[in-house]
């Protein structure tokens, strides 16, 4: 198939597995991604993390015109950032948009997405399995 998908994770997400697990769960995003890429070994999965919104932005520029689609969790750059969601706008390949837990269940700021309205769709409170299936979108 040889496709080529960008897991991009922003802010704090460097904290998985120590961060608020009540939340966020007790698996670090590194474990993760090794049984991640066991599930799907006929895709190339590549993963960026970054705490910096112009790194993330500078990411999305390579990846956006080469590869076949970005899985994006621009954590709480998600509900701030006009920026990011130009990066999107700009860009050929598809955005997937996911969170880890389901930011509509959580406080008001976090019901609103800048990047929303440019992604090809959004999975939201599925735990670390929302990359999986996000993933999964892009397999016909
Ligand atoms: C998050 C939800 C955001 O509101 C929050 O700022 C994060 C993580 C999630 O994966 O559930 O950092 O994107």
């Amino acid at each position: 198939m040889n496709m080529k998908l960008c897991i991009i994770n922003g802010p704090n997400l460097n904290l998985l597995g120590k961060r608020e697990p009540e939340i966020y769960g007790s698996a670090s995003f590194e474990d993760y991604l090794k049984e991640l890429s066991t599930k799907f070994p006929e895709i190339q999965i590549d993963y960026y993390q970054s705490n910096v919104e112009g790194e993330i932005i500078n990411k999305i520029h390579e990846v956006g015109f080469d590869y076949d689609g970005i899985i994006l969790n621009a954590g709480a750059y998600t509900h701030t950032s006009v920026a990011i969601a130009d990066a999107i706008k700009a860009i050929n390949c598809p955005t997937i948009e996911v969170h880890i837990s389901n930011v509509l269940s959580r406080e008001e700021f976090r019901h609103t997405s800048m990047i929303g309205p440019y992604v090809k769709g959004m999975i939201s409170g599925f735990g670390l399995d929302s990359y999986r299936l996000a993933i999964l979108s892009f397999i016909k």
